[in-house]
Parts: C-alpha cells; structure tokens; sequence
C-alpha cells in the first residue's frame, strides 16, 4: 500500500489525487498546497478515509522534508521551477517521485532543464528510487504514443507532437488552459528545440506555424512551434529506425499570437525584473496577473482537446503516417468530474504512470521518461480512466 503526497491541488493535481486515491493500493493521500481552502475543498472529492488536507508552502524546507518523510511517493503538480528544490528533497528524504513537465533552460529562466533533471539519475539509482519524469498528458501520453507508434512500424522518420485545443472561454479574451506562467514561458521566451535532419537545433520562439485537420470535433487549426519536452525526449529514446526530425506544435489563436508578438516587440520576453517608475517587477508576473488561472476556467471551457503523436515512417515497405490521439471535450469533463478538460487530460495519465508504480508494474530506479515504461498497461489506465485513445492511418503528406 502506498501512501502519495499530492503537492500542488491544482486543475492538474485535483485530478490525479482522485485518479490515485480510487486504487486499493493507495492507502492515504496528503493533499498539500498554499491553498488552504483548496486543500479542504478537494478533500471532500476523495473517497471516504483516504485524503489528509495539509496547507504547506513548499519554499519552507523544513515542513517539506517533514510531510515528504512521512510518505512514500510525491506527485508534483507544481509549476517546474520547483522540481529540482523537491528532486534533491526526495533523495534526502527516501522518496519516490513524480512530475508533469520540466522547466529550463537555467539561462533563460532561471531553473532546471531537462538534462539537468536526467543528470541526478545516478543518484537516484544509489538510493534506490525512481523518479518518474515529465508524465502529463503531453509531455507523457504523447512520448508513450510515440513509442507505441515506434513499436509497430519498422521504420520511424518523423515524430511530431500535436496539442489542438478549439476551446472558447466564457467572459475571458485569453485563457490559457494551463498554468500561465508556463504556457508564456513555453511559447514566448524558450527557443524550441527540435530535431531537424539528424541535428539538434534552437529555433527562434513563434517562428515556425503549419495547419493541421485534428479529428472531429476539432477539426483543422494553425498550430505553432514551441518549446516541449517530447522534442528532446523522442530522439533521446526513440531514435533507432531511422529519426530524423522531432517537433512539438500547438494550436495558438491569432489574438494569443499578436499578444504574444506585442509583448515581444515591447522587448518583455524574458524573465528578469524591469524598473518601473518607483517599482520593480517582472513583465512575466504582470501579464500573468491579467490571466485567469487554470481553476478560474472550470465550468467555463466549451470545445475539446486534442492531444496526439504523428509518426511518420514504413511498414513493410509501404510508407506510413499513423496518429496515435485522445481527445477530452471541456463540457464533458466538467459535467461528469467538474474540472476542465485540460486538468483532467494532464491529471490522469500523470496518475496512471503512479498506480503502475503503486502496482509494482514500474520496477526500474533512477530516471524514467514516459518512452522506458511499458506502454500497454498506461494504455489501458488511462482507457480505465476514462481517457480513451485512438489510432489513425492518415493519407500521405501533400
Ligand atoms: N504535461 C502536461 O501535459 C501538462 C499540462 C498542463 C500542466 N502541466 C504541468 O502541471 C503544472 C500544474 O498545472 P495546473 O494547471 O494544475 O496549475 P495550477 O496553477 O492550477 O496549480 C498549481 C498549484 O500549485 C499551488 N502552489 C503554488 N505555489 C505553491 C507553493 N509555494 N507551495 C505550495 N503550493 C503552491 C497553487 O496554489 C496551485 O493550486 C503546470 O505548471 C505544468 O507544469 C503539465
């Protein structure tokens, strides 16, 4: 039986602690978060006996390493610049973890990147613990899509990452569906990484758009190049037949786009503090402070989301273009869990990949990127779940 902390009860962390706390191997879950009212709200949704509300701000080291000694397993469901600070607390303290996103590169915002997350592996091994990284729904469902998808075909060429989301959002002119902090940093300030003809390269951020027709009921939208996690994950793990080119696009609107582009042009794309006047802030944290949050936008999203991995490649002999995709519908998620449908797509696959742990169906120590676990049985969580997935052999290009 294993006993969870649940740090950081957001749109995303809700989800997963009601997700873990409905398997028999989970005995309790600690939801902590600086919010005291969410902690005691969200409590209520766990099954009888099983949740403990704690109001913890994970800046005092002291309480963290306290509540982290006391469990055997945390679920960060908190914005990526607290990974590292909770990475070091869990080796110090003998805890397994597990995480949604990584943040980085520390030049352009201040903390760690991926590299640096995989660099703490062998640490990690030493104390027999397993740090399950990056397993939202994309990074995560998306990276176990494409390792499906790498399995079937015998060659793979092409991996793109697709997120198309035809949301509208009632009283708000921008809504990012996710933590604001790190959509702007995703799209605005980290130049894309990507594998572009066997090379790593950096693109320039908002340089590269394309059209692409996702499954009904979405169907076609612009999506862009961003910053993603899959983009250095895939070639990292799924290179062997043959990839050459790896890439992340999300759908953006035009007016989030021309906003964006504004405050680049204005030159605050980036994350350091400016004077202004007798104050000093950051640009980030103002355009922030105008967005709504993540759980302002429950009950107010209508449309679905699409998150889903392209792999292009050959199958005896023939050329072939599969889509491995779930889609989520915003109503529906609010209408069956009351949360909107991006918390609910991020939040279940990250609690799938924790019952595979809970249920010994994850053994390996040190690091693990959603490419290294068994892909079937997260497949058939997040089917469970109630987040099907679908496969789709689409026409060729052009
Ligand atoms: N991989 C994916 O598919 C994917 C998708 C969406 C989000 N995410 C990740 O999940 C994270 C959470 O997203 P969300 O939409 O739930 O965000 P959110 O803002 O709704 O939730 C974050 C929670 O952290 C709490 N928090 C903030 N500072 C704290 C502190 N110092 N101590 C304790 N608690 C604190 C907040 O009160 C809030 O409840 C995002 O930052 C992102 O990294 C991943």
């Amino acid at each position: 039986m294993l006993r969870i902390l649940q740090l950081g009860v957001g749109s995303v962390g809700e989800v997963t602690a009601r997700t873990v706390a409905a398997e028999p191997e989970v005995s309790s879950v600690i939801l902590a978060d600086i919010d005291e009212q969410r902690t005691k709200a969200i409590a209520k949704k766990l099954p009888a006996g099983k949740a403990e509300p704690l109001t913890l701000d994970v800046s005092d080291r002291r309480a963290l390493l306290q509540t982290l000694s006391g469990v055997d397993f945390v679920i960060n469901g908190l914005i990526p610049d607290f990974n590292m600070e909770l990475m070091h607390a869990c080796l110090e303290t003998g805890t397994h973890y597990l995480d949604m996103a990584a943040a980085g590169p520390r030049d352009v915002v201040g903390s760690a990147d991926l590299d640096e997350e995989l660099a703490l592996d062998a640490e990690f091994k030493n104390r027999d613990l397993t740090a399950l990284i990056c397993f939202g729904v994309d990074p995560g469902a998306s990276d176990v899509f494409a390792r499906t998808l790498y399995d079937q075909l015998d060659t793979v060429e092409r991996l793109t990452v697709l997120d198309g989301d035809n949301a509208t959002a009632d009283g708000y002119a921008f809504a990012p569906v996710f933590s604001p902090t790190t959509m702007i940093e995703e799209c605005l300030m980290l130049p894309p990484i990507a594998l572009e003809n066997g090379q790593r390269i950096l693109r320039k951020p908002l340089s590269h758009s394309m059209e692409f027709e996702f499954p009904a009921p979405i169907g076609k939208l612009k999506v862009w190049n961003v910053d993603h996690e899959e983009s250095q994950l895939m070639p990292m793990y799924l290179s062997g037949k043959g990839l050459r080119d790896a890439d992340f696009f999300i759908a953006l609107d035009d007016a989030w786009v021309d906003l964006l582009l504004t405050w680049r042009n204005l030159g605050f794309d980036h994350n350091d503090e400016i004077e202004f006047g007798d104050a000093r802030f950051r640009p980030l944290d103002l355009l922030v402070s105008r967005l709504p949050r993540s759980i302002d936008l429950i009950g107010k999203l209508h449309g679905s989301t699409c998150v889903g991995t392209l792999a292009e490649g050959s199958l005896g002999g023939k050329p072939v273009r599969r889509f491995m995709y779930q889609i989520t519908s915003h109503d529906e998620a609010f209408a069956k869990y009351g949360v909107q449908g991006t918390g609910l797509q991020t939040g279940v696959p990250a609690a799938c990949a924790a019952i595979m742990f809970a249920k010994g169906l994850i053994r390996e120590r040190g690091m693990l990127a959603p490419e290294r676990i068994d892909p079937q049985p997260f497949l058939d969580l997040m089917t469970r779940h109630g987040m099907p997935w679908q496969v789709v052999d689409l026409p060729p290009a052009g």
